[in-house]
């Protein structure tokens, strides 16, 4: 899909990979959305961008995402792309899981996501056209220790995600999911943890930019990829 004149929904715009891919859907001539909780940050942000519209919402609470869309609805006159960015990470063994901090990622990273898809595919269907992005993780295909809720979340959102593809494919809208891996962004600090896991485990990773990670979701648009494994380490050894 071309970006130039879309309208599209960013959620998690207040910081990291949101908060750049933001400015550079901006920049590829796309109105946008900014959604998140902290709407200083938005408001600061939506000054610097031409035609964009700050809303603040918790991801996690339905009626405040019913309310969003129909807020970016309103505004605009349609929503072209939607793109599901905003959550959080959970470090903790299974042994020592905190259930409400399971529920309210439960809420955040999936129940919210699919809220938003369930409330832009009839306006999509109308419009005969449309455009989901899911961000996933790339460690939803790993098993890596003490991040098992974060990781079959993003594992459950991208079944999802394929399962709305073939859904709504008649209707001319495709729904894709984008695996980005360690970005280096405010997710570290952001994200729940056992008190005794301090530290993210990065191994001899080198961290994506959100630059880059953001380049990848605008190129997943426009070229209605499926599947987008966003990672310049292994993108650089493929070649
Ligand atoms: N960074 C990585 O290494 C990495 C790797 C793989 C996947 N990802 C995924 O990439 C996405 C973006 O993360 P990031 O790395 O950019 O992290 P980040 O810097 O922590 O940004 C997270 C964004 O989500 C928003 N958010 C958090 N809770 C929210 C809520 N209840 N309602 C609405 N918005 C909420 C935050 O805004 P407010 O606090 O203002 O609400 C913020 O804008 C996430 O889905 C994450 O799982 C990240």
């Amino acid at each position: 899909m071309d970006i130039k004149g879309k309208v599209v929904i960013v959620t998690g715009a207040s910081s990291g990979i949101g908060f750049i891919l933001s400015k550079m859907l901006t920049q590829n001539g796309a109105k946008v959305a900014l959604v998140a909780r902290t709407g200083d940050i938005l408001e600061k942000l939506s000054k610097e961008l031409k035609d964009s519209f700050p809303i603040s919402c918790d991801m996690s609470k339905e009626n405040e995402v019913i309310n969003m869309v129909k807020m970016v609805k309103d505004h605009y006159g349609r929503i072209d792309i939607l793109i599901n960015n905003a959550g959080r990470g959970y470090y903790s063994p299974i042994e020592k899981v905190d259930t409400k901090i399971l529920h309210e990622l439960f809420d955040l990273n999936l129940v919210g996501p699919i809220v938003a898809m369930r409330e832009v595919i009839h306006i999509m269907k109308d419009q005969g056209e449309g455009r989901i992005i899911n961000i996933s993780s790339g460690t939803a295909l790993m098993y890596i220790p003490n991040m098992s809720i974060y990781s079959s979340l993003k594992r459950a959102l991208g079944a999802i995600s394929f399962t709305a593809n073939e859904e709504l494919k008649e209707y001319n809208i495709k729904v894709s999911v984008v695996y980005p891996t360690l970005t280096d962004t405010n997710f570290g600090k952001n994200a729940a943890r056992d008190p005794e896991i301090q530290f993210r485990t990065t191994g001899t990773m080198i961290p994506d930019t959100p630059e880059y990670i953001s380049e990848k979701i605008i190129e997943s648009i426009k070229t209605n990829d499926t599947e987008i494994f966003a990672h310049r380490e292994m993108e650089e050894n493929r070649k």
